[in-house]
């Protein structure tokens, strides 16, 4: 039986994270620049969007360059950039047949300025798309959206706009870049690496973290679907018991 027959269609997760990684370490094994990977990187997004689109998955959110990853060696992110330009000049048609709203989280402003024109003006194209919220991470740390996050409560709050009863956890994630957006069930890295990386760490509370060895180059439609059923046969307790919840 294909791995898409496999799936429960009524229990399909609404959002799923992605940590992309591998890229480098997929050149590398080919003799290749890191950069040649992050290239062949892009078909695997594609791949990932289509299978979310497909089965009907209408959030789905992609770690593509963390605040960290500015400190690598200049030309590998100059070259990270240049495609993401290309990517959004490409692939834009394919989102809007697909009925895909892009969105971002993170500091874009600090990316070059071709490069978040771009975007903003794909994001504004798409806006009206209602398939799938595709999320790309760009320029993104967790720990830094937190801060954020409580510098405005804290702004609000000091000139009396909110009492400090009213902070509670809705209001706190009302105030994250993924506002609206609901808490991934399902989170998936690439490459065999076992962390978080400074993402969705408020997001990720109750998420299902599922960990592949395969290269995010190497990772296509199949291996999302067999992600979603790993998902699909895990118990999901909250902190109640099995029990409780049968
Ligand atoms: C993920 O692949 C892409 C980015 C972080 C931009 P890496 O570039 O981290 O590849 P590895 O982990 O070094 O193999
Ligand atoms: C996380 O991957 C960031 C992205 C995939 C964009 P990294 O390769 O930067 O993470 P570490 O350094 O292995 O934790
Ligand atoms: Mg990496």
């Amino acid at each position: 039986m294909e791995l898409k027959e496999q799936l429960n269609l009524d229990k399909l997760p609404k959002h799923v994270a992605i940590i992309m990684d591998g890229n480098g370490r997929w050149a590398k094994e080919k003799g290749k620049l890191r950069v040649f990977g992050h290239n062949q990187g892009v078909e695997s997004v594609r791949q990932a969007v289509e299978a979310a689109v497909e089965i009907g998955i209408p959030f789905l959110t992609l770690y593509a360059f963390s605040t960290e990853n500015w400190k690598r060696p200049k030309l590998e992110v100059t070259a990270l950039m240049e495609i993401l330009v290309n990517a959004i000049n490409k692939e834009t048609k394919t989102l809007m047949k697909n009925g895909v709203r892009l969105n971002t989280i993170g500091d874009i402003e600090l990316l070059p300025s071709s490069c978040s024109r771009l975007l903003l003006k794909a994001i504004e194209k798409t806006s009206s798309n209602t398939n799938c919220t595709l999320t790309l991470a760009l320029s993104y740390s967790s720990r830094q959206e937190i801060v954020e996050a409580t510098k405005h409560i804290t702004q609000r709050v000091l000139d009396g706009e909110l009492k400090i009863e009213e902070v509670d956890e809705a209001l706190f994630a009302n105030n994250l870049e993924t506002a609206g957006i609901p808490d991934p069930e399902l989170m998936i890295r690439t490459s065999g690496e076992q962390r978080i990386s400074n993402f969705l760490l408020w997001q990720l509370a109750y998420s299902e973290l599922y960990f592949v060895d395969k290269l995010w180059p190497d990772f296509n439609k199949q291996d999302f679907y067999e992600a979603i059923i790993a998902y699909q046969k895990r118990e999901r307790r909250f902190g109640l018991t099995s029990e409780q919840l049968s």
